[in-house]
């Protein structure tokens, strides 16, 4: 009797993180919302009562959706069982495919950039309430791919650079979404880093790249958050294609992070029957061109163990049962197409969201407007939009009236006088002349950006750079918003006197730039990604690091991605991963370290509000590994948002718990930490970080 897949699997996976002097288990997995151990019970239970076609019936879409629809796969329901029917409907920024009544979102970017695990829980509730409104129970979000290359069309759908911030947020996002009885499929399972060729790259990259870099934030997702469902990536992974990737999904995926749920198979992205089911992959969408009757016939020719498929089943039944479907039924999404899910509740969420994820990257004495300022110009055609993704499954359509930046500035300007200019992209000689006449000039810029296509440079499209030029030199009180996926070259950034990184920000957008620009609000945002100086700057300056030759892409940078590339290689870049200013002024002081309960550390450092308005601090630590270690840069472990009023201070605590400290090392083929003197940084961004103390590990 073949050992039944899952559990080789798992004892495969066990063998490699036995503990060793100075190996490290992994955390075992948290307590799952929902869920109990009775899931993988009762999914193993209601398999043996299903007949093979059922069984099939459970393992593949039922082909594209009609547009519109407001979901993009479904698996029909079984009455004779009594299992539901599943929708998966995208994606990170709300309710997608096409579907209405529903709120578009800041972008996982604005998100990430307010770097507040308990705001990215509640934005993962509010979304996954307005899935579950228009019936939908699979939600195809968060994506957690790593930013590695900060041109990545797909950008505005990930948070960060950083693994650290990744797994906080990716944890978050999925406890939301999931409190609301809905499965949170985390995405794209991995190394899905790049548009440009992204059907078929082969990422040739290190395992322990892998699971320092790529992996953490699905292992978190999994196994903090609970995560039900995983969807793998196109690429290959090292020679394999992501979905039925032996080492990925079967060794770590399935095997060390004892993950019993349901894996996806993205879009078209399935490429075998036999390998992919045996590889532990379980769902292809959007159709069952391999897991239909292919597979049927796999199990009757004996290539397929019918025990096999019996785990792929389990796999989602177990995955339905741990988010509470079966309990929890939804309205059948034709009835539902007309249903409003947003409110006046969720578009605060979202206006709040982007206030918090605003970055302000500088100020000379031009933000928040004081009492003086009479009158404000209104520059840039992206001042009349609203920006999110041009393509892809992140797109979603608004609710009611969207509010535009000028929409936004004219309603909360009072007796402020609001100018505005219509000028056409390139035409710059309107916007000066308007720009001239007003006590403050606010230019609204962004970018087009979105799934299928990287961006060719980070350089602003479409004149921007000369209108911001002509702005500035008609009014030296220039603000620069930008409204854009991710970072930007900056070529005029001495000319004005004010930036704010607004990201792509949801249809509150125009509410949440005024209530900054006027100073009702501060923006309490720092950095999730690295802002570089130059296009040629970052770890894939040459041709086989990015985009790869149209086979492979080499990702030879190892573990120096992002700050830890600037760390490393000494390129200074325009504004480093973790920064942002404030309307207030802080300082950092008094720290403290000592040795926890688990040998890890734990700090205190205070906090103080010395300025003159309330406002935020984000603190973090980075820890800095001996030399032996081979970590090409302190790296961010933990960090604690504080707002204070004038005045105010707080002692914050951090801690680092003894598994943090851990390195993964390929020889052990698992986790290690390694003896020596570490440094613990303190600071408020990766390249400021004023305390510092040596924090020994025997
Ligand atoms: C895609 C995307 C994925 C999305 C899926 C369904 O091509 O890569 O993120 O969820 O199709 O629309």
């Amino acid at each position: 009797m073949e050992m039944s897949r899952r559990l080789a699997v798992k004892l495969a996976g066990a063998a490699v993180v036995a503990m060793r002097p100075g190996a490290v288990a992994l955390p075992a997995p948290a307590h799952r919302p929902h869920a109990g151990d009775q899931a993988r019970h009762k999914a193993e239970e209601l398999v043996r009562r299903m007949t093979l076609d059922e069984k099939i019936t459970q393992l593949h879409g039922t082909g594209p959706q009609f547009p519109g629809s407001g979901y993009n796969g479904s698996i029909p329901g079984n009455s004779r069982l009594g299992i539901p029917a599943l929708y998966l409907a995208d994606g990170p920024n709300g309710v997608g495919n096409g579907a209405t009544g529903v709120t578009q979102w800041p972008s996982a970017k604005a998100l990430a950039a307010a770097w507040d695990p308990g705001l990215a829980r509640r934005y993962g509730a509010a979304y996954g309430a307005e899935q579950a409104g228009k019936g939908h129970n699979v939600a195809l979000a968060p994506c957690v791919n790593i930013l590695r290359v900060p041109n990545w069309g797909r950008s505005a759908e990930a948070f960060t650079e950083d693994p650290h911030l990744n797994s906080r947020l990716a944890e978050a996002v999925v406890e939301g979404i999931q409190s609301q009885y809905v499965i949170a499929t985390v995405k794209h399972f991995a190394a899905n880093n790049q548009e440009t060729d992204r059907m078929s790259v082969d990422v040739v990259v290190s395992r322990r790249a892998l699971h320092e870099i790529y992996f953490p934030a699905f292992r978190a997702a999994v196994q903090q958050g609970g995560a039900a469902a995983v969807m793998t990536a196109y690429n290959k992974i090292d020679g394999s294609y992501a979905s039925e990737n032996a080492y990925a999904v079967g060794q770590v995926l399935r095997g060390e992070w004892g993950f019993d749920g349901m894996v996806v198979f993205d879009w078209g992205g399935t490429h075998s029957t036999v390998a992919a089911a045996k590889a532990g992959s379980d769902v292809e969408m959007p159709g069952g061109t391999y897991f239909g009757t292919a597979l049927k016939n796999a199990v009757r020719n004996g290539e397929v163990a019918e025990s096999v498929v019996d785990g792929m089943v389990a796999d989602v039944l177990t995955a339905m049962f741990r988010a509470g479907l079966f309990d929890h039924r939804l309205p059948d999404p034709r009835s539902a197409l007309r249903t409003v899910v947003s409110s006046r509740e969720h578009l605060a969420l979202a206006r709040s969201i982007s206030v918090q994820g605003s970055v302000l990257l500088k100020n000379q004495g031009v933000l928040p407007f004081s009492g003086a300022v009479r009158s404000v110009a209104v520059i840039g055609e992206a001042a009349h939009r609203i920006p999110q993704p041009t393509y892809g499954s992140a797109t979603v359509n608004r609710t009611g009236t969207a509010i535009t930046p000028l929409a936004g500035i004219e309603a909360r300007a009072g007796t402020v006088k609001v100018v505005s200019s219509h000028d056409l992209l390139g035409r710059t000689t309107d916007a000066a002349a308007v720009a001239a006449k007003a006590d403050r000039a606010v230019v609204f810029v962004g970018d087009t950006a979105g799934e299928g296509t990287d961006r060719s440079t980070l350089a602003l499209p479409a004149g921007q750079n000369e209108l911001i030029e002509a702005v500035a030199a008609a009014n030296p009180n220039t603000v620069v918003v930008l409204n854009t996926s991710g970072a930007v070259l900056m070529p005029w950034l001495d000319k004005v006197r004010g930036v704010i990184a607004n990201w792509y920000a949801g249809q509150e957008q125009g509410a949440a730039i005024a209530a900054l620009l006027f100073g009702d609000a501060e923006p309490g945002g720092r950095l999730p990604e690295t802002f570089p100086a130059t296009d040629r700057q970052g770890p894939a300056g040459s041709g086989d690091r990015y985009p790869g030759d149209g086979v492979s892409v080499r990702y030879d940078e190892g573990l120096a991605v992002g700050y830890r590339w600037y760390h490393r290689s000494g390129q200074k870049p325009l504004f480093p991963f973790g920064f942002g200013l404030s309307y207030t002024r802080f300082t950092l002081g008094d720290l403290g370290v000592r040795t926890g309960a688990d040998g890890g550390a734990q700090v205190r450092v205070t906090v103080r509000n010395t300025g003159s308005r309330t406002g935020s601090e984000v603190v973090q630590l980075y820890l800095e590994h001996p030399d032996a270690a081979g970590e090409p840069s302190p790296v961010l472990k933990t960090f604690a948002k504080a707002t204070l009023a004038p005045g105010g201070s707080r002692t914050v605590e951090l801690s680092v718990p003894r598994d943090a400290f851990a390195v993964w090392s390929g020889e052990r083929q698992g986790w290690t930490v390694l003896p020596g003197r570490y440094g613990i940084h303190v600071g408020r961004s990766s390249a400021d970080l004023p305390l510092s103390a040596e924090f020994p590990v025997l």
